[in-house]
C-alpha cells in the first residue's frame, strides 16, 4: 500500500462542551503575577520595550516558575524578582549596539556592551525593589544575580543557576525561536542551530536541561513535519 499525503483524512470536529473541559487539572500553572511581583512587573515595564523583552521576561518567568516546582531549594522570593528585572538594562544601551553584541560580531566593544546592560540593570532592580519596600536580603542577592547573569558563566548558587537557565531556555521556545530568528534574518533550521549551540551546554541545572533537550526535540520535530508535508491543514469531510 503506497502513503499518499494529499489523501490523508480528517475528522469530522466535534465542539465539545465548557462542561466537558475540567476546570482544573495537575499541570502546574504560572506563579501568579500579584502582589510585590505584579508591583515590581509594572515598574520594570517601561525598561523592556526594547528587544522584545517584555515578552522575553514574561516567557522566562513561566519558565522559573517550572524549575521551581522541581527545585525546592530554589527560593522563589530571589529568583522570580530577579527574572522580572535581569533585563531592564538593555533599556539604556544605544539599541544600535544590541544585536552585533549578542552575535558575537563588535568583539571587545559587545563585550562592554552586554556588561552595560547588567551593571545598569542591576542598579534599575535595586531602586526599583527599594521603591516597592522589598526586603534587604532579598534585594541583594537580586542585584547581585542580575549583575552577571550573562557574562558570569558559573552560578553563584542555586538562585543564580535557575535564573540563568530560566533567562536561557526562552530561547529554545517558540517564542525565542521566532524572536531570534527574525533579528538575524535566519530560517528555522539555522536559528535552531544556533540556538542550541549558544545555550544546550550552558544549562546548569538537570530539569533545565531536560526542559531544553524536550524543546529542542520538539523544534527539531517541527520542522520535519513540516518539511514532509504533514502539518497541512486538515479538510472538513
Ligand atoms: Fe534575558
Amino acid at each position: 500500500m503506497t502513503f499518499d499525503r494529499a489523501a490523508r483524512r480528517s475528522l469530522p470536529t466535534l465542539p465539545l462542551a465548557a462542561a466537558e473541559i475540567p476546570l482544573s487539572g495537575p499541570l502546574p500553572s504560572p506563579v501568579p503575577l500579584t502582589g510585590a511581583r505584579r508591583e515590581i512587573w509594572e515598574r520594570a515595564l517601561p525598561y523592556l520595550d526594547v528587544r522584545d523583552n517584555d515578552a522575553h521576561s514574561l516567557y522566562a518567568f513561566a519558565l522559573a516558575t517550572a524549575l521551581l516546582h522541581t527545585l525546592p531549594g530554589a527560593r522563589e522570593d530571589v529568583v522570580l524578582p530577579a527574572v522580572l528585572l535581569h533585563d531592564t538594562g538593555w533599556k539604556t544601551v544605544d539599541p544600535a549596539d544590541i544585536l552585533p553584541a549578542i552575535a558575537g560580531r563588535a568583539g571587545a566593544a559587545g563585550q562592554e556592551t552586554i556588561r552595560r546592560h547588567e551593571t545598569r540593570g542591576a542598579a534599575i532592580a535595586a531602586r526599583i525593589l527599594a521603591e516597592v519596600g522589598y526586603p534587604a536580603r532579598d534585594t541583594e542577592r537580586i542585584v547581585t544575580i542580575i549583575d552577571g547573569h550573562d557574562t558570569r558563566r558559573d552560578a553563584l548558587d542555586l538562585d543564580d543557576a535557575v535564573v540563568k537557565d530560566a533567562d536561557k531556555l526562552w530561547r529554545l521556545t517558540p517564542h525565542g525561536l521566532r524572536t531570534v530568528g527574525a533579528w538575524f534574518a535566519l530560517d528555522p533550521d539555522r536559528t535552531l542551530r544556533f540556538l542550541v549551540a549558544r545555550t544546550y551546554d550552558r544549562l546548569l541545572t538537570e530539569p533545565a536541561r531536560a526542559v531544553g533537550a524536550a524543546l529542542t526535540v520538539l523544534a527539531r520535530t517541527d520542522g520535519s513535519v513540516q518539511r514532509s508535508g504533514l502539518d497541512a491543514p486538515s479538510r472538513d469531510e
